[in-house]
């Protein structure tokens, strides 16, 4: 399925607002007021639009024209102006050296040919510029989720996406391109109505998992995955006040360009 397609499946814009609060802390330490930004696999838009609320001249680029119908909307809403573009991430069409920052929220870790994306996110980038890039790390609820459902898959598991999750993996990623690296991991925590609402907006809104089940279902293990997810989020998160809180953590990437 391209990814345009499977990512208009389901309802990644409201699942995704429960983790936009890590597009908005990298805007903030990142974005200055005069920069040319790109956001890469923007999605419904929450870092290109928090770049264009600190002054940015912002462009969001993602494959998913639902997405992006919801991310001019809410531009709109927040009263700034961003380019939005609609194409594939692994060959944006776009000048050589175009941005003083190119970020990726949890975006360009799909692409099938990671050291292809970080050329690519690098050859968009000025001299003197940065890039950024947001992963779930291997070992937080989300990126635990991969090693989960590789065995379930008919193809078995390992992705293109771990990649990106590892300082030392990264590194390999970004070898032989003009760069240096440094990194953070931070957390953010995604809040849910309660431990069943959690499990529920994951299996039923996110595309990634409707991809998932698609795949599982067939095989007549669905409802052990769910139940898998189910302790999964159970064993790393919390109830609060009434609400269920997974803190998740991520690994910040910047590169700045020679
Ligand atoms: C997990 S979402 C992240 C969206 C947003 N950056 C955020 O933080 O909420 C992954 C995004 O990658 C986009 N994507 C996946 N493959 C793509 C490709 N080949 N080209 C462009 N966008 C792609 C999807 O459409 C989706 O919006």
């Amino acid at each position: 399925m391209q990814p345009g397609t499977l990512w208009s499946m389901g309802d990644y814009a409201s699942n995704g607002d429960r983790w936009a609060a890590a597009s908005r802390q990298l805007a903030e330490t990142t974005v200055r007021p005069g920069m040319d930004v790109l956001d890469i696999a923007c999605g419904p838009g929450p870092f290109a639009i928090a770049a264009a609320q600190a002054g940015a001249r912002a462009t969001g680029l993602d494959a998913a024209p639902k997405l992006l119908e919801v991310a001019k909307r809410r531009a709109g809403d927040a009263g700034v102006a961003v380019e939005w573009i609609e194409a594939d991430m692994t060959a944006v069409p776009l000048g050589d050296a175009a941005f003083d920052l190119v970020a990726s929220a949890f975006g360009c870790m799909f692409a099938p040919d990671p050291e292809a994306m970080a050329a690519e996110l690098v050859r968009l980038c000025r001299s003197g510029g940065r890039i950024a890039v947001l992963a779930w790390t291997p070992e937080s609820a989300f990126g635990s989720m991969g090693p989960m459902v590789g065995p379930y898959l008919p193809g078995g598991g390992g992705s293109p996406i771990e990649r990106w999750t590892r300082a030392e993996s990264v590194t390999e990623v970004f070898a032989g391109l003009p760069v240096r690296l440094q990194f953070a991991v931070r957390t953010v925590d995604v809040v849910w109505d309660g431990l069943d609402h959690a499990v529920g907006d994951i299996t039923e809104n996110n595309p990634a998992w409707l991809g998932i089940r698609a795949a599982v279902e067939p095989t007549g293990r669905w409802s052990d995955l769910e139940s898998e997810l189910r302790e999964l989020f159970a064993a790393r998160g919390r109830t609060e006040s009434g609400r269920f809180v997974l803190p998740v953590d991520y690994l910040e990437t910047l590169a700045a360009k020679d």
